[in-house]
């Protein structure tokens, strides 16, 4: 088996997303990378710490996902009013997963997907879903659990 090591374009953006640009055509793939370091890292570990908010509800759309790939955090909203909070490190090979489209969200490294209601692979190469992050929504903000 070969693992992956063709070069990627990185990219650090605050927020990956919006919805818009997704349609492919004219986006160049570019992709926010981590470190070198292949230490295994806790889900969410780059996300703010228990009882902080993470993303605003209102910056959350529905059907979609924010993507956040500084801290490597995807909170997603498959239907009106119900969240859920993924950590944004791709299982494949680490990248951090940066855009979304169609009710999945992407990793432009190798091209991966996983469903926005549970974060599981809908296309590969990752062998696993994105790690799920216990969340609650206090008032009008997506707080870590
Ligand atoms: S790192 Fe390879 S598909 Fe995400």
């Amino acid at each position: 088996m070969s693992q992956p090591g063709g070069p990627a374009i990185c990219l650090s953006r605050r927020r990956a997303l919006g919805g818009a640009a997704l349609a492919g055509v004219g986006v160049p793939l570019l992709a926010a990378c981590g470190g070198d370091d292949d230490a295994p890292v806790e889900p969410g570990a780059s996300a703010p710490p228990p009882g902080e908010p993470l993303v605003a509800v209102a910056d959350v759309p529905v059907g979609g996902a924010y993507i956040d790939t500084e801290q490597r955090l995807v909170v997603t909203q498959p239907t009106a009013g119900e969240f859920k909070a993924f950590d944004g490190t791709c299982p494949h090979a680490r990248c951090a997963v940066s855009q979304q489209a169609q009710r999945q969200v992407i990793c432009t490294c190798h091209g991966s997907r996983f469903a926005i209601e549970d974060g599981a692979v809908l296309d590969g190469p990752a062998p696993e879903g994105l790690a799920e992050i216990a969340i609650t929504v206090e008032g009008d903000q997506v707080v870590r659990a």
